[in-house]
């Protein structure tokens, strides 16, 4: 495991620099839902390369996946956090949306998957959908992880996000997914 990107938390408590960018980002070539100009189908290469097998191999069992968002710069963040927070009110917001420095889309590691079956939206029903239940099965194969589960709320800071995937390397996402640990709690653990 690499350990310069591989474990990296970032969260409400342990927020990235403004100017933090990854040097090693790379588009990824799966199916995404959107084109667009901005880098949202980016991620750091080996994240890239993972998530594009998994794709793959999720294609071969008779499921497809949908990419929505990748790598966000800050000041992306800034604009889709105050966005919602335009619409939808602090509280709804900061359980959905990390304010900026503090998502870790900003690692070039987080991708958002949906599906067909309900429109490509980043929806709580993306869990029973077939690529959702596939994904949440087989994601730690590949190196990544549901960083988001029901029931951890109160540890990681965010709502159950069915969608939402953190590539930590696969050493680390067999161990995480078999002890059911999120990634705060492993940290608490490496500080004992
Ligand atoms: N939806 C996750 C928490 C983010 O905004 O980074
Ligand atoms: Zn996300």
């Amino acid at each position: 495991m690499h350990m310069d990107y591989a474990p990296i938390l970032v969260n409400k408590t342990h927020p990235l620099p403004e100017d933090y960018e990854p040097a090693d980002l790379v588009p990824a070539n799966i199916p995404f839902a959107h084109s667009g100009s901005d880098n949202r189908n980016y991620m750091r290469r080996p994240a890239a390369q993972a998530l594009e097998t998994l794709f793959r191999d999720a294609n071969a069992a008779g499921v497809t996946p949908i990419g929505i968002s990748g790598y966000r710069s800050y000041k992306r963040q800034q604009e889709i956090y105050e966005g919602n927070l335009a619409v939808k009110g602090e509280m709804l917001t900061s359980l959905y949306s990390a304010r900026p420095g503090q998502s870790e889309h900003q690692t070039g590691l987080a991708m958002d998957i949906s599906a067909p079956s309900v429109q490509s939206a980043l929806t709580t029903e993306v869990e029973s959908t077939p690529e959702g239940q596939w994904l949440r099965e087989n994601a730690h194969r590949y190196g990544f992880i549901l960083r988001y589960p029901a029931g951890k709320e109160h540890i990681t800071g965010y709502a159950y996000e069915p969608w939402h995937f953190r590539y930590v390397g696969r050493e680390l996402a067999a161990f995480l997914k078999k002890k059911g640990l999120t990634l705060e709690e492993y940290y608490q653990l490496l500080a004992l």
